[in-house]
């Protein structure tokens, strides 16, 4: 196993643009991976009348960091601080980097704020929230910011200089490698396998976000992608970002999903209707049944046929309500091998019923989805299961049905 350390170097990618990141050959650990071409953290300075840098590196290199980009620039003359991600493999040179830029504004979307605040004790540091389509001029260069939530966290955003048609967009595009050469067109070998892997352990499980991206960049002339680990593509641009595309699309037709509830005050079934037009938006057939007016054979039918099954319950007395208790035990005793099921329920105080629902669920053979889980395999924390809604489905827990009917759904449309 390699543990040496590169030292890194300044490197002009273009007019008053410097990479100023870190080459990492260690068989890096990674999301429970070992990156065994190692990888790099790429940050940039954008030298201008308002010195720029764009993201940082992995927290351990910071003050290393800090010293080689004080080959190129006072850090006290720094003006911003763009942060695309907060992730600390790219924010973590922050916490060297603001003690010596103290007059540096902190550039990075809202949801960023108080992540970078609370990681870095910047409390009392000057932030600069941008939404997407702001523009920001550094004098003489013009930034353009577009937010690309959840690709693959929700603070995300890339950053583009309009002048020099160089996108910048942290994580995406990315690739682990320990590129020493920079740039794509100079590697000894075609980078493309590892640009998929990339594309896959970190970016396929958030797929539909990539829509927002594809969107985000139409429009813009992209001579240059700067990404911030592996190499700046040069080459072949629009071969790199079809590969987004072509790999984030649906592979799978003809899903069927069947979803049971019970209810009270109608908050529940709002919920099961929520559930529905979700699936239905991403071409899903979404049978709907209430368990107390339904005939038990329909629902029966429905779940033989179906690829993922969703059952929830307002709570009543600590427990479920009305006929789904007698469903969950028919359930129970069938062989469902091979489809998702997930709980759901409404509830006003502690909401038993839907964790009642998720002990029969795993009872069965399905593929019961729980927030563990998906944390584990995904990183993501807006997707939860069982899906425990307080009272009725509005707002931010509206969301919230939607984001795990939408995991669901990727994972019917996308073969394994
Ligand atoms: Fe390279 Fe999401 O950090």
């Amino acid at each position: 196993m390699h543990n040496t350390v590169t030292i890194n170097k300044e490197f002009a990618i273009a007019k008053d643009i410097y990479w100023v990141g870190k080459i990492d050959e260690r068989e890096v650990p990674f999301h429970r991976l070992v990156l065994a071409k190692g990888t790099t953290y790429n940050a940039y300075l954008l030298k201008t009348e308002k010195p720029t840098i764009i993201d940082t590196v992995d927290m351990q290199f910071g003050k290393e960091f800090l010293a080689s980009l004080s080959q190129l620039i006072d850090p006290k003359d720094i003006q911003y601080i763009v942060i695309n991600h907060s992730e600390p493999d790219h924010s973590g040179g922050l916490a060297a980097l603001a003690v010596k830029a103290p007059d540096a504004t902190i550039v990075c979307t809202e949801p960023a704020v108080e992540e970078l605040k609370e990681m870095y004790k910047l409390h009392k540091r000057n932030f600069l929230v941008v939404q997407d389509g702001d523009t920001l001029d550094i004098g003489g260069k013009t930034l353009l910011f577009k937010e690309t939530p959840y690709l693959h966290t929700e603070e995300t955003m890339i950053t583009y200089c309009e002048e020099d048609k160089i996108l910048f967009p942290c994580d995406i595009f990315s690739t682990h490698i320990a590129a020493k050469e920079f740039f794509n067109d100079k590697a000894p070998y075609d980078i493309t396998e590892d640009f998929i892997g990339y594309y896959q352990a970190i970016i396929h499980p958030h797929r539909r976000y990539v829509k927002t991206l594809m969107s985000a960049l139409e429009g813009l002339d992209i001579q240059m992608i700067a990404p911030s680990h592996g190499y700046i593509i040069r080459n072949d641009i629009p071969k790199y970002i079809e590969l987004y595309r072509t790999l984030s699309a649906d592979t799978v037709k003809d899903k069927k999903v069947t979803i049971i509830y019970t209810t009270i005050r109608n908050n529940t079934r709002k919920v099961a209707n929520i559930l529905k037009e979700t699936f239905e938006e991403n071409d899903i057939v979404a049978d709907v049944f209430n368990a107390d007016r339904s005939s038990r054979e329909d629902i029966i039918s429905s779940v033989k046929e179906a690829d993922a099954v969703f059952i929830g319950s307002s709570t009543k007395y600590a427990d479920m309500i009305g006929n789904l208790e007698e469903v969950l035990k028919e359930l129970k005793e069938m062989n469902l091998e091979g489809k998702i099921a997930a709980a759901f329920g409404s509830y006003g105080w502690s909401g038993e019923a839907i964790e009642v629902i998720q002990d029969y669920l795993l009872e069965t053979n399905m593929n019961v989805q729980t927030t563990s889980e998906v944390i584990k395999t995904t990183g993501m924390t807006h997707v939860e299961f069982p899906v425990r809604i307080r009272f009725s489905p509005e707002g931010k827990q509206l969301k919230k049905v939607e984001h795990s009917a939408a995991f669901v759904a990727d994972l019917l449309l996308s073969a394994n």
